[in-house]
């Protein structure tokens, strides 16, 4: 399969042998997130994380690269988390203006959210606090590998991550889509057909709407942004892991229009998530200042769109009062929502 923008390949394996051999006759250079069990003697290891994604790091891969001589005909073939792709992919954008890049992802989130679209990044930490994503360029990668036996080894914290990016792209483009590939998945790690389906589904998905966008400066990728607003803001204020975070954001948000909620929440009760504190006793000033820092504010007000139902999209501008009361309400229907059978 070959997408247009801007020409990324998007090949699919089926076994870990084919995919070896594949690796085998790629020249070049590997970075490798130690998280993804995969190894190569002369391979730059890495931790894997978010910590990975500092200047420091990225400095130490240029002059790996450096001496090593690399030539920038060859290509970086960098293989993790979303975390180490990002990382890789930037220090790919810079090597002598720019190297070839093969991405491959080992976590869930990294193969449906974080290949596709030719984002790079690096986080910024100023005067003590994390500034996540504050630098880096758009790089698409050439190539994006896709095993799905790396998903086997995935503890659930970051099984759940990245079904809760499935889930966002479900309920914004896939209007009639089973999920319970993903609650199973989930629930046991097990990878089957039904999941791989989901995942070529996400990635067709995010290929149609970064071509449209290709330098996110169209709005149209904003709405990759469901279930974000309220999802940053809750990740700040608990240790939920990012997807978790962004699925009860899609919860909250949802209730602002249309008819999704009760399916977002239906999701949650099927996974038997529990209401995180800041939901459950929301502190309106804690919400207000996380709220705020949010990077889609424009006037005052705060930007989002949503799924009002799946496949059907809403763009949507509020005050803090309105999400205030979303949140203040949410409780009630996370309860309400306990009562009945899941659909
Ligand atoms: N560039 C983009 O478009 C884009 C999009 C979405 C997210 N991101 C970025 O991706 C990052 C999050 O990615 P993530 O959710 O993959 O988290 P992550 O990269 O932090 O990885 C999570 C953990 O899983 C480990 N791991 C990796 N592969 C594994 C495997 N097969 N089995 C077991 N453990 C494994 C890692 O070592 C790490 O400890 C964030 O930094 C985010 O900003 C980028
Ligand atoms: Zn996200």
């Amino acid at each position: 399969m070959r997408f247009s923008f801007p020409s990324t390949e998007l090949r699919f394996f089926s076994s870990h042998a084919e995919w070896k051999k594949a690796l085998a006759a790629k020249s070049g250079y590997s970075l490798i997130d130690r998280g993804s069990g995969v190894r190569a003697p002369s391979a730059f290891l890495l931790n894997g994380g978010e910590r990975e994604k500092s200047w420091q790091r990225l400095e130490r891969v240029l002059i790996w690269l450096a001496e090593k001589n690399a030539e920038r005909s060859e290509p970086l073939v960098v293989i993790g988390g979303g975390a180490v792709l990002d990382l890789g992919a930037f220090a790919a954008s810079l090597y002598r203006r720019g190297m070839p890049l093969v991405l491959v992802p080992t976590t869930l989130l990294a193969m449906v959210d974080a290949t596709l679209g030719g984002k790079t990044a690096v986080d910024l930490r100023r005067r003590g606090r994390l500034q996540k994503n504050f630098a880096g360029t758009f790089y698409p990668a050439a190539s994006v590998w896709i095993l799905p036996d790396f998903l086997a080894t995935l503890p659930r914290r970051e099984r759940l991550s990245g079904a809760g990016e499935c889930w966002k792209m479900l309920w914004l483009y896939g209007k009639g889509r089973s999920d319970q590939a993903l609650v199973d998945y989930v629930e046991t790690g097990k990878v089957g057909p039904e999941l791989l389906a989901l995942i070529r589904f996400c990635l067709r998905a995010k290929a149609r709407v970064v071509k449209q966008d290709p330098l996110d400066n169209k709005r149209i990728r904003e709405a990759l942004n469901f279930g974000h607003t309220i999802g940053h803001a809750l990740e700040s204020q608990s240790r939920l892991s990012h997807g978790e975070a962004v699925l009860w954001g899609m919860a909250v948000e949802s209730q602002l229009k249309g008819t999704l909620a009760p399916e977002v929440i239906d999701v949650l009760r099927a996974l038997g998530l529990r209401l995180p504190l800041a939901l459950r006793k929301p502190k309106q000033k804690a919400w207000k200042a996380a709220l705020r820092a949010d990077k889609k504010n424009r006037g005052g007000k705060i930007e989002l769109t949503i799924a009002v139902s799946p496949g059907k999209r809403a763009r949507l501008r509020v005050d803090f009062p309105i999400l205030w009361q979303a949140l203040q309400d949410f409780p009630a229907a996370f309860q309400r929502a306990g009562a009945r059978p899941r659909a």
